[in-house]
């Protein structure tokens, strides 16, 4: 802390107007070398209260909110803090360490932009943000990710490219806003198709006229809102004409991309992005992922649904949404390292991980802990979709959930009211968070950042997660034997 004597000296320097310019001089020096005192002595001081702070008072935000809460918790013990005293006191000197305190911390966050530690190896943190969500986007969520990607922006049967309604456009234009203005190193993209609007895909890409229509309407999408990018989310091509042409509209878009960043002497490349099915039979059949993988920056993999009530015999087998091992359809471990052997490029793949979980109804206790079966009413499993954030509300607690040992899943099952329940809590999306880490591949998405709580508690987990740790490069942290 700085002394008495030099605050006294200081203040006294300053009120008296009538010295000499060489003690002005004097007098400025040392203002200055006791202001430099102050902060030299207050940056570490201020570092140990930050950190005892944060033991303290925990960090309900998350890791990238460290600076922000430091900052509000020390705002509050400045004004409550009555300086009251005459003399000036050891109170004024606190009051001064803890002004410093807030500047030095808001240079600090000046200076280097928030993002989540996979940003620091260029591993990407991906959050899907679903116009449909009631929840408005905050800058809290941005902050901890390294790419969103907005849907629905639709695509018609002629392949143009639009807003589907005034209303998506403004929520479109608001998200930007938020995204832009606070954070830099956030890339904002744009997703076309998804199961709402991947109907017209397959004439589109088919059609000279329309597949050159739809890729000017993507760069001009990009160019006019200032995007970074675009997700193609065809949802799916079926046969190998379609994804023959897919390939085709791919490679011509990188060509488009690559020129609209020379024209806009743009320092990165434009992004893209595909979305691709998570079973391995979907590769080996139809999906050539080797065709395109050149073109693009990253791939999404759904590396869920697996198991869903879904309509027909399909949907009665009961099961995790996403398995991170065993199963008989397949689970998140198989579909990775099968892409990851397939294509030698961990750093280009994004595995999903989803914050929602599922309940089938009229299931049948065949006894066993997680293989069930669900009756067939009328051609249909029945069952629903219950994002993270209403678990509560729609009466599944999430503290009686048990553990499922082979697929490293939570489940909850009401024997007498034969509805089984499967989702992903913290326990499980930190499996999958680690498994990422130790496949060093190059990031996760998100299905979908409106599904969390309030508090963001699974955003918070997944963008703190260090996926740096696993590796760079395109190194394969595992045996590939085929
Ligand atoms: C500061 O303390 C004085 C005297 O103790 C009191 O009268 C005044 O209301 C206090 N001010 C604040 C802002 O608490
Ligand atoms: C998403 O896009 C499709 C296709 O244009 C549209 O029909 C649908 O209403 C959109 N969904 C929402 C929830 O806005
Ligand atoms: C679409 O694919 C089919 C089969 O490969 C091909 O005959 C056709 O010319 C393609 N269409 C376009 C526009 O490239
Ligand atoms: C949820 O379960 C826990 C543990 O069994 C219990 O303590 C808690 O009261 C339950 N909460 C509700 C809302 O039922």
């Amino acid at each position: 802390m700085p002394s008495r004597r030099n605050n006294n000296n200081r203040d006294n320097l300053l009120i008296n107007r009538t010295v000499s310019d060489d003690q002005k001089c004097k007098s400025r020096c040392s203002t200055w070398l006791v202001g430099l005192a102050i902060l030299v002595v207050c940056a570490p001081i201020a570092f140990v209260i930050s950190e005892i702070v944060i033991h303290f008072f925990g960090n309900p935000f998350g890791f990238q909110d460290n600076v922000e809460t430091v900052a509000s918790v020390m705002q509050q013990v400045v004004i409550t803090s009555n300086v009251t005293d005459t003399t000036l006191s050891s109170h004024t000197s606190e009051f001064f360490c803890f002004n410093i305190l807030l500047k030095f911390i808001k240079t600090i966050s000046a200076a280097q932009p928030d993002e989540p530690p996979a940003a620091t190896c260029g591993k990407r943190i991906v959050g899907y943000y679903t116009e449909w969500e009631p929840r408005k986007i905050t800058d809290k969520q941005l902050r901890k990710l390294t790419h969103l990607i907005f849907t629905n922006v639709t695509m018609n049967a002629a392949g143009e490219v639009n807003y589907h309604s005034s209303e998506q456009r403004r929520d479109f234009l608001n998200m930007k806003k938020t995204a832009k203005g606070k954070n830099l190193n956030m890339k904002v993209m744009f997703a076309i198709g998804g199961h709402l609007n991947s109907q017209y895909y397959s004439e589109v890409v088919a059609d000279l006229e329309k597949r050159k229509t739809f890729i000017n309407g993507i760069i001009s999408f990009i160019s006019r809102y200032q995007l970074d990018g675009v997700d193609l989310f065809w949802n799916w091509p079926e046969g190998e004409e379609d994804i023959s042409n897919y390939t085709e509209l791919i490679k011509q878009l990188r060509t488009k991309l690559t020129e609209l960043s020379k024209s806009k002497s743009r320092k990165d490349p434009f992004l893209l992005s595909v979305v691709v099915p998570s079973g391995p039979n979907n590769f080996e059949s139809y999906f050539k992922i080797d065709g395109f993988l050149d073109y693009v920056d990253f791939i999404n993999i759904v590396a869920y649904d697996y198991y869903g009530p879904w309509g027909g015999r399909r949907g009665a087998i009961v099961g995790p949404n996403a398995p991170l091992y065993g199963g008989q359809r397949g689970n998140v471990d198989e579909t990775m390292r099968y892409l990851i052997c397939k294509t030698k490029k961990p750093n280009k793949l994004n595995m999903a991980v989803s914050f929602y979980g599922r309940y089938w109804m009229n299931v049948i206790d065949d006894s066993n802990e997680m293989w069930k079966t669900a009756e067939v009413k009328n051609g249909e499993a029945r069952g629903m979709f219950v994002p993270w954030k209403n678990l509560g509300r729609e009466g599944w607690n999430k503290s009686e959930a048990m553990w499922h040992e082979e697929t490293r899943i939570p489940y909850i099952w009401k024997p007498k009211e034969r509805m089984f329940f499967v989702f992903e809590n913290e326990r499980s999306l930190k499996e999958k968070m680690d498994y990422a880490v130790n496949s060093n591949i190059g990031g996760v998405y998100m299905w979908a950042l409106g599904a969390d709580d309030d508090e963001n508690t699974l955003l918070n987990l997944v963008s703190s997660t260090e996926l740096c740790e696993g590796g760079s490069g395109d190194t394969i942290n595992f045996i590939c034997d085929f």
